[in-house]
């Protein structure tokens, strides 16, 4: 029984999954879902097909007919879940279940949770593994299937999917029946609805912006670029292949800064700075729709090659659309980030600072880091650099030519470059990138003069000269970020105060400047920071703020450490499941 993911059941001497065919019935007082799948596959089965499950409980299987099959449920795996295997010899499976009301994909919020406070909402997460808690199937980025689905939701919610929209029907007084198609073969981790309160605003001629009523106007107006954003990226990749792109702003409860759910981004609503800054993270998303979507890893074995080809993509995006001072500036923070991740990780396992990482037997949510994306980027770049923009260009609209609609490995890349673009890597010493541990010595350096100024600035408070307000007055967010990102990892309680009661850092809007500020004040013990933290704590899910804020607190002493449990047991209940177990992970 051949594996190639370490994270799924699915077995590779069996068939695929090609098409699927979905009902789901949501049932928002109980917190589950009760759903009906078809799965086609591309072969008949030679009497086993292997499935992924997560806490489903299992009611029939059947073949197409109907006439029961007869299946085990294995004893659950902590990290994969519960092998369904079902004897078939037929290439058609039909499986009525329901999804349990902790499912790891799912979460359900009280109108308490929501902006309107009027209408619960749901939502999914299935990135990394989380799929076959929704559904069973065969939950590994190597196999891509098609499907059709039909979401039955109450009738005053509204239901969207990462799926072409079909009509929408009523059954009954109080229910409502929405169709949905997704033409394009796409790996599980992409499979994504959500229902609740729901507008939308048409920022582009592809594009909506979805989110609660009172939520909608400010998201039309912070991502106003996206259409602009669309068209560099086709110039850049090539054609748009999923018809539309349209966000999706989530409740804060939201675990990441977006999902890339094709058709329909998902996003924190942390985005709304109101100033528009944080765009780069649609951006990010957008450039999925290529690396990633389009050209998938074919396990997390081999993430960078999503992650790490999306931020340099992302980046050519700010830079034709905003600039090369702003790109740098947010490479800058990137690098920042790195750097602190791999000494994190150097501690736990050197290994998991590689490119190319092996992960029997890890949950893929506990090692996640910035090192697939940033380490990425600059492996990238230092390619970039080695044969000029031109060339490396040319070879990425190759890649995605010649990798659409696959999923592949670390070795697929080396392959194909090796043939068709030798001078790409020509003199790179591959090795230490996709399997040394750090950062190699090659790694490209990011600066320009007014980086240099900002973490000069950084530098020198560090030494005992205040930063001049002037200087500090005429920052945009992003060279707020990388100064912040650059502070001394404490600073005494005079500084703090000098600092916070000129700008305010610990109330702005924008969650970056606010978190990377609370962050450094909170490891620094400053006392008046505990409450804003405290209040963020309390009403963000992303992981991306939930991490440095615990650990801060944690690490701040004995105070801190009690009010990071105190605060945690206040929150738990309102963060995702997979934000959950982070934050638990830390304040234990
Ligand atoms: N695909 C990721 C989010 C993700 C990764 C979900 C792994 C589950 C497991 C998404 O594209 C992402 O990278 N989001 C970042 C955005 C940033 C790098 C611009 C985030 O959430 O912060
Ligand atoms: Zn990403």
């Amino acid at each position: 029984m051949p594996r190639l993911d370490p994270h799924s059941y699915a077995d590779d001497a069996q068939p695929s999954t090609v098409r699927m065919n979905l009902q789901l019935w949501v049932d928002v007082l109980r917190s589950v879902v009760r759903g009906e799948i078809t799965l086609h596959l591309d072969r008949p089965a030679d009497g086993t097909l292997d499935l992924d499950t997560r806490d489903l409980a299992i009611e029939a299987v059947t073949s197409a007919s109907g006439a029961p099959l007869r299946f085990e449920l294995d004893a659950p795996d902590l990290i994969l879940g519960r092998r369904l295997r079902v004897f078939l010899d037929d290439d058609q499976v039909r499986i009525v279940y329901r999804t349990a009301p902790h499912a790891s994909a799912l979460q359900w919020l009280s109108p308490a949770q929501t902006a309107g406070q009027q209408h619960p909402f749901v939502f999914t997460q299935c990135q990394a593994i989380h799929a076959r808690s929704v559904l069973p199937c065969q939950d590994t980025p190597r196999i891509r299937a098609r499907f059709s689905a039909e979401l039955n939701v109450p009738r005053e919610l509204t239901a969207v999917m990462a799926a072409a929209h079909g009509p929408r029907q009523y059954a009954g007084d109080d229910r409502a029946v929405y169709q949905f198609d997704m033409p394009q073969p796409i790996p599980s981790y992409l499979f994504a609805f959500a229902v609740g309160d729901l507008a939308s605003i048409e920022v582009g001629p592809r594009s909506k912006v979805y989110a609660e009523p009172s939520v909608v106007e400010a998201a039309a107006w912070e991502f106003a670029d996206i259409d602009p954003l669309l068209q560099r990226a086709e110039a850049l990749f090539g054609p748009y292949p999923w018809d539309r792109f349209d966000v999706l702003v989530m409740p804060p409860s939201f675990p990441y800064g977006g999902m890339e759910n094709p058709r329909l981004t998902f996003v924190t609503p942390a985005l709304l700075a109101g100033d528009r800054s944080l765009v780069s993270v649609v951006a990010h998303e957008l450039a999925h729709s290529w690396t990633g979507n389009l050209v998938t890893n074919a396990s997390m074995e081999h993430f960078w090659l999503n992650e790490g080809f999306t931020v340099y993509a992302e980046r050519r995006l700010v830079e034709a659309q905003y600039g090369e001072p702003t790109r740098v500036l947010q490479a800058a923070v990137g690098r920042a980030d790195l750097e602190l991740d791999i000494a994190r990780l150097s501690e736990v396992d050197p290994r998991l600072t590689q490119l190319r990482v092996d992960l029997t037997e890890r949950d893929p949510d506990e090692v996640f880091s910035t090192v697939p994306y940033e380490k990425g980027y600059l492996f990238l770049l230092r390619l970039e650099e080695n044969v000029g923009r031109d060339r490396f260009d040319e070879m990425l609209r190759r890649y995605i030519e010649r990798f659409r609609f696959t999923s592949i490995t670390t070795d697929d890349l080396l392959d194909f470059l090796r043939v068709e673009f030798p001078d790409v890597i020509d003199g790179v010493d591959l090795a230490p990138w996709l399997d040394g541990p750090g950062l190699p010595n090659d790694a490209p350096s990011v600066r320009s003069d007014r980086l240099n100024l900002v973490i000069d600035l950084a530098h020198r408070w560090r030494d005992g000269h205040r930063p001049p307000f002037e200087v500090l007055d005429g920052f945009g967010p992003d060279e707020w970020q990388a100064f912040l990102g650059t502070l001394p990892p404490t600073l005494p309680a005079d500084e703090c105060e000098w600092f916070e009661d000129r700008f305010g850092l610990s109330t702005s809007d924008n969650a970056e400047l606010r978190v990377g500020w609370l962050t450094v004040a909170a490891r620094s013990n400053y006392g008046p920071a505990f409450d804003a933290v405290e209040s963020t704590l309390m009403n963000t899910g992303r992981m991306k703020y939930l991490r440095p804020l615990y650990n801060a607190l944690v690490h701040a002493g004995p105070i801190g450490k009690a009010r990071a449990s105190k605060i945690f047991a206040a929150a738990e209940q309102r963060y995702h499941p997979v934000a959950r177990s982070l934050a638990k992970r830390i304040v234990q």
